[in-house]
């Protein structure tokens, strides 16, 4: 399985809900789990959890059967919810890079089985399989993301092939919560802040989102033979625009 080129996958890639629900062979749900152990943090010092289960231990609240969930879990921590969107999204690429369908999903509830077999916080599922249609794994072309255009997500000028790949990251309810500045050196994210009703639904949801659409920015500045690194800018945190909350740094050399 395909492990590192991931930055053709991020314009096509899709959530997949319905799965052909015949089983994963052993060897490669082996490769899966292996390559879950592998996956890179921005925190190293956030202990985190990912266990490949059944459709037994998910309370699924209306959503479609997978075969195959990943059970997602953290240590509580500053910066925690954003480090999962950041190391989790790399396992969504993956599994599209690989013909395998997958979709993050905050309504499914663990059992309280599953819910006591890690000391750590249940965060979310992400469920995965063979995508019922093989056909339907791929968009076939960027028109098909329905997202924010680049100038409502950016104040940045000079960089749009690089925010591309934010602007069109996948989100809870698609509601895209990220704004960047900065420039070609360093992109700071933020977090926009829900409106009321939004912020009931979505509000663990939102730093997902920005470490998911960091994690997507990553990847294409490496692409882009960029040497990279996550950083926190104290700067950056006090010049946060208006109805914003900083989240941290990619600086690119
Ligand atoms: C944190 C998070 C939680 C999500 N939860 C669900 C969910 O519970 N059910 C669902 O059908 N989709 C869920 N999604 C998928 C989003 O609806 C989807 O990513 C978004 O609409 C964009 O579509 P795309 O992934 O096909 O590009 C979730 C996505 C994220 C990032």
């Amino acid at each position: 399985m395909e492990k590192t080129e991931f930055y053709p996958t991020i314009f096509k890639r899709k959530s997949i809900r319905n799965f052909d629900l015949t089983l994963i062979d052993d060897v490669t749900l082996k490769e899966i789990s292996e390559y879950l152990d592998s996956l890179k943090p921005i925190y190293n010092d956030i202990k985190t959890e990912f266990k490949i289960v059944s459709p037994t231990y998910v309370k699924r609240r209306m959503m479609k059967e997978a075969p195959h969930y990943i059970a997602v879990f953290s240590e509580v921590k500053e910066g925690y919810l954003t480090n999962i969107g950041f190391m989790l999204q790399q396992a969504d690429l993956f599994f599209s890079t690989n013909g395998l369908g997958s979709c993050w999903q905050g309504i499914p509830a663990p059992t309280k089985e599953l819910l006591n077999s890690s000391n750590l916080e249940f965060v979310i599922f992400i469920a995965f399989g063979k995508p019922k249609d093989p056909e339907s794994l791929h968009r076939r072309s960027t028109s098909e993301f329905k997202r924010k255009p680049l100038s409502e997500i950016t104040n940045i000028t000079g960089a749009d092939e690089l925010l591309e790949v934010a602007r069109i990251a996948p989100s809870a309810t698609n509601s895209q919560p990220w704004f960047f500045t900065g420039n070609n050196g360093i992109i700071h994210a933020y977090s926009t802040k829900p409106g009321f009703i939004k912020r009931l639904m979505v509000k663990k949801y939102i730093p997902i989102d920005v470490g998911i659409a960091i994690c997507h920015l990553k990847i294409a500045a490496e692409h882009f033979g960029k040497k990279t690194e996550i950083v926190f800018d104290k700067t950056a945190k006090i010049n946060s625009p208006n109805g914003h909350e900083y989240i941290v740094s990619l600086k690119m050399e």
